[in-house]
């Protein structure tokens, strides 16, 4: 395989690109675009580099399925020996179907239903995340009408600083809306320890999403370590995990890649030294730079001085660009080789539906293909709908094979839950 490019699983082969032994060529004629390519290698590098930094201490690796939430993706992770972390009965339903066991299953979130804590429990979840008293107390209810005690651990805001790309994926900050304020979570603490349906068996913190530095980690660590040792002292609780999120980050063009040694020498003497087991939740970090987005030229076009390539994959398949003003590497998959500034534009009826903006790129035409890097994590997981765009299709190649893991939808899927007339009732005010 020729040149690299984020990772080895995508490189060129007589000048076109491929995705591990597979065209992406073959795949676009096959599958048709725009299509989500997976390298099922690049996942299980990334699983067994992370599950190899943190050997050194007894841990458990728990996929974020909220990055990449098909079933053929959560199905290889899971014979790789992950867990999950869900937030949502919706991702309990799918890490159920592919085959994860409760004692496989986190379960984090802001807001959990009363239905979702009741799935939950009967589920039998290694752990359920805890973000307030309120939500205490419902699990306390809902644990003793089921007649059951619930695994309890409690998300903390640590309230340390973090840099991430954009705002929007910040979590561990004193004020924002996760967890419970570190000055408050003794008392949590306290009270989930002493509910009778409630059982405190873990402190929980995630900082934030693509965190490339390694204090806020550390220094949240500590915090949580904090916290243990004082309830230890008072003999509250029953602490055997520490659950330090998800967040480490990828790369997307240039950055520095995270150095897993470094992270590793941040974290592990601590977790050592408390003879916690650790749990992380990475979602990005393996699936991220797994998967592309493999899209065709529909138009050229220049307007008002602007280059436009126009494309058949839009805002609705791929939202970060717009919505973080994320950047995502794009490549033409066979070069012309002339070069060109151009936006890099979906057909969705918005400004904002956009891969780049004044892009140095392939002078591609219509016709040609591009693949949008980096797109394994909040991809296909974050598409919609919008423009009534029928959701693209997802392919898991492996070696020399590719195969469908995600049908593109139909028409037909747009409307399925729709009527043209409501079921009409009466409203009660009489
Ligand atoms: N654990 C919890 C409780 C989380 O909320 C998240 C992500 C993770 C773990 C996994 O974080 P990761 O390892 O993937 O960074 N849509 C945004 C990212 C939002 C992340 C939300 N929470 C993006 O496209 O950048």
């Amino acid at each position: 395989m020729g040149e690299s490019i984020l990772t080895p699983a995508f490189g060129r082969v007589d000048g076109a690109l491929v995705c591990e032994g597979v065209a992406l060529e073959t795949i676009a004629e096959t599958v048709s675009t725009p299509t989500y390519v997976y390298s099922a290698n690049a996942i299980r590098e990334q699983y067994a580099r992370l599950a190899r930094a943190l050997a050194p201490v007894p841990h458990r690796v728990h996929y974020s399925v909220k990055a990449s939430s098909s079933l053929g993706i959560l199905a290889l992770l899971r014979s790789l020996g992950a867990g999950v972390d869900i937030v949502s009965g919706g991702e309990l339903y799918r890490a159920r179907l592919a085959g994860f066991g409760g004692e496989d299953i986190v379960f984090s979130g802001v807001g959990k239903t009363e239905a979702e804590l009741r799935e939950a429990l009967e589920a039998r979840t290694l752990l359920i995340n805890v973000e307030s008293e309120g939500e205490l107390r419902l699990l306390e209810r809902v644990a003793r009408d089921l007649g059951v005690v619930a695994p309890v651990a409690l998300r903390v805001n640590p309230e340390v600083t973090v840099n991430t790309p954009h705002h929007y994926t910040r979590t561990g900050e004193r004020g924002l809306k996760f967890g419970i304020p570190y000055g408050e979570a003794p008392a949590v603490a306290r009270l989930a320890a002493s509910l009778p349906h409630t059982r405190l068996l873990g402190l929980d913190m995630h900082i934030g999403s693509q965190v490339s530095e390694l204090d806020p980690y550390r220094l949240g660590m500590l915090r949580l370590l904090e916290l243990y040792e004082q309830l230890r002292a008072e003999g509250a609780g029953e602490i055997r995990y520490l659950d330090i999120g998800g967040g480490l980050a990828v790369t997307y063009d240039s950055e520095a890649p995270i150095d897993l040694d470094a992270f590793a020498d941040a974290v592990l003497p601590s977790i050592a030294a408390s003879r916690l087991t650790l749990l992380v939740e990475p979602g990005r970090f393996l699936v991220g730079n797994a998967g592309v987005l493999l899209t065709r030229v529909l138009y050229r076009k220049r307007t008002g001085g602007r280059e436009y390539v126009i494309t058949d994959a839009g805002m609705n398949d791929l939202l970060r660009p717009s919505h973080y003003n994320a950047y995502h590497r794009i490549e033409a998959v066979r070069p012309r080789g002339a070069r060109v500034v151009a936006d890099i534009v979906g057909p969705v009826c918005e400004s904002g539906d956009f891969f780049a903006l004044d892009r140095d790129v392939d002078d591609v035409q219509p016709g040609d293909l591009l693949v949008i890097h980096s797109a394994g994590a909040y991809g296909f997981s974050m598409a919609s709908n919008y423009n009534s765009r029928p959701r693209a299709a997802e392919v898991l190649v492996d070696g020399e094979r590719f195969g469908v893991i995600t049908t593109r939808e139909r028409y037909e899927d747009l409307v399925r839950h729709e009527q043209l007339t409501p079921d009409w009732r009466t409203g009660g005010c009489s």
